[in-house]
């Protein structure tokens, strides 16, 4: 009996029955969503140097693993990001270095871009916001909330130091938070609250960067984003967003409660966009004003490398556009506020975020990962360390979703050890050596599938229901559980049939459980390839199946007999050889 036979063994009604009571086959809810294209945003990462696990946990890696769960369910992807160029954290990094601040940005944006490249990112585009496309798009977005009357230009009496010759910007004036006290809070957030303020809210404030207390605050004219008009309209937006986790919400209302303040957009410093305005050739926007726009131009850039690209089929698409933003907590008031005043402002029909998914902080041994005082694990060290694929596996399966995570070595090397190397890195191996040892490194043919074989068809079938459930609901620890899941199915199979031990007796058994070991192989590669993408693909190319990696095996008939048997194979190198904390901290 050939494949045939599997297929028929594996799609009676009673194998699928499970799938059918639960609703696995489609609901029109899930057809609208299958129809959907989704706009994909990882937060900007700021150009001043090169990032922690921190900023890779709590934004660009969930954001690739959505973007590329969505390209394996079918659904068209746009996924951008690029670097927050602007601002005074540039221009002091440029200034350290003694480099022209341009020329900082162009080496530094070249670094991040290879880095995330080596982690695997799938951006669809990694743009720049000091790129002409976003310097004409601010512009423009601008020009247009004046005219609506969205602006406001004040008087301001702003922090000047003597002692440095120069207005400071808000992030070098650091004080005592009015709200919660924190000592060190910066002049535009608290840190410790999250709270926007203003260098004059700060009690006590200093020069962060001579730590002098001899500030000014001397007079100075600046433009105002009249966000409390907004509050109304974004109260009844964001308390309709049920689906918002709740971290998110509860940032945005708390901030609503206090009142929205309109925001001051510029800055007097030289490093920017220009503020098109007589009278204002001195100053720039402020870099939170100009950076989310960052995400339209982005877009803008990627149309204009083809013919066929229109970014206004994404940013105007209305409701056939799904747009998921990913971002740490500390940026939630700026997505939840001041992005949406301004997009609402404008008067373009651009869209909103559908969802903001905001993640806790992942934390270094128990204390704050610093860039500043190089504190913890940077992104061009890990990958020195070790493939991309370990870090990507542990920081998905240990997202700081719920609460803040701690990243320790110890924990670390566990995990990997455990997940990578005990379970997924062993099922491929065993099962592969097996072919290639006793098989002459052809998938087995000939054999009937069982009862064993319709139970793991059956489990396997419902591990991708969860999983697919997990990953519309952006909810990564339950994802990465479920991929371990598929793996362990995987491994328990294959320990119960000990196809290794029936060999001589029962070949054909021995063939059946091979073939089917094969097949959950390839599962179990594309459940995890979303999140170890470089292994995944691996892993399907050994097994000849190169071409799969962007499908979802959500289909309960062919979930096992996808890999027929008389197929060649080969056995990839190790893929996850244990690791000490050696590997990971250097000896
Ligand atoms: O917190 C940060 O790293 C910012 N650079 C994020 C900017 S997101 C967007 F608005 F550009
Ligand atoms: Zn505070």
């Amino acid at each position: 009996m050939g494949q045939k036979d599997d297929a028929r063994a594996l799609t009676s009604r009673r194998t699928l029955q499970p799938f059918l009571a639960k609703g696995f086959f489609m609901s029109s809810d899930t057809m609208e969503r299958v129809m959907a294209r989704f706009l994909i945003t990882s937060a900007l990462p700021y150009i001043n140097g090169v990032k922690h696990l921190g900023n890779l946990a709590g934004s660009l890696l969930p954001a690739d693993i959505h973007a590329r769960f969505r390209r394996q369910t079918g659904h068209e992807v746009l996924f951008l990001c690029g670097t927050d160029e602007h601002g005074t954290p540039a221009e002091f990094a440029a200034h350290a270095e003694g480099l022209p601040v341009a020329d900082y940005c162009d080496r530094q944006h070249a670094l991040q871009a290879d880095i995330y490249r080596r982690f695997g990112l799938s951006f669809d585009h990694f743009s720049r916001t000091s790129g002409p496309a976003n310097h004409a798009l601010t512009q423009e977005i601008f020009r247009r909330l004046d005219a609506a009357g969205w602006i406001e230009e004040r008087v301001l009496r702003q922090a000047y130091s003597p002692h440095e010759g120069r207005f400071l910007p808000d992030r070098y004036v650091v004080g005592i938070c009015p709200f919660c006290r924190n000592t060190d809070a910066r002049g535009d957030q608290c840190e410790s609250c999250t709270r926007l303020l203003d260098p004059a809210d700060l009690i006590a404030p200093r020069s962060a960067i001579s730590g002098t207390h001899d500030i000014e605050f001397r007079e100075t004219r600046h433009l105002f984003l009249r966000q409390s008009a907004f509050q109304d309209r974004l109260r009844r937006w964001i308390v309709g967003q049920r689906d918002w986790p709740p971290l998110v919400r509860s940032i945005a209302l708390k901030w609503l409660d206090e009142g929205l303040r309109d925001r001051c957009i510029t800055r007097d410093l030289s490093w920017g966009v220009p503020v098109p305005r007589p009278g204002f050739e001195d100053k720039v926007f402020y870099v939170w004003f100009d950076a989310p726009i960052g995400y339209i131009a982005a877009a803008v850039e990627w149309a204009t490398a083809a013919p066929d690209r229109d970014w206004r089929k994404w940013w105007q698409g209305g409701e056939q556009v799904r747009y998921v933003q990913f971002l740490a907590k500390d940026n939630v008031p700026f997505h939840t506020v001041s992005f949406p005043v301004t997009l609402l402002g404008c008067g373009l029909p651009l869209k909103l975020p559908d969802i903001i998914k905001g993640f806790n902080w992942l934390t270094f041994e128990g204390g704050k990962f610093s860039t500043s005082a190089r504190r913890g694990i940077f992104t061009d060290a890990a990958l020195r360390a070790l493939p991309a694929d370990t870090w990507r596996w542990w920081l998905a399966a240990n997202a700081p979703e719920g609460a803040d995570c701690d990243f320790t070595v110890e924990r670390f090397v566990a995990g990997i050890n455990k997940d990578l190397a005990d379970t997924f890195g062993n099922l491929v191996n065993r099962c592969l050596s097996l072919v290639a040892q006793r098989f002459g490194g052809a998938v087995p043919c000939g054999g009937t599938p069982g009862p064993a074989e319709e139970d793991v068809g059956r489990r396997l079938a419902i591990c991708f229901d969860h999983l697919r459930r997990h990953h519309e609901a952006l909810e990564f620890r339950k994802a990465a559980n479920e991929v371990r899941a598929i793996w362990r199915l995987g491994n328990a199979y294959l320990a119960a049939q000990a196809p290794w031990a029936t060999l001589k007796d029962d070949p054909l058994r021995a063939a059946v459980a091979v073939r089917t070991g094969v097949n959950l192989i390839r599962a179990a590669a594309l459940a995890a390839w979303p999140f170890i993408p470089a292994t995944a693909a691996t892993v399907l190319e050994s097994v000849g199946e190169a071409s799969a990696a962007l499908s979802w095996p959500n289909d309960g008939e062919t979930i096992l007999t996808s890999i027929p048997g008389g197929r060649r194979i080969s056995v990839p190198p190790l893929l996850f050889p244990k690791i000490t904390a050696a590997d990971v901290t250097g000896p």
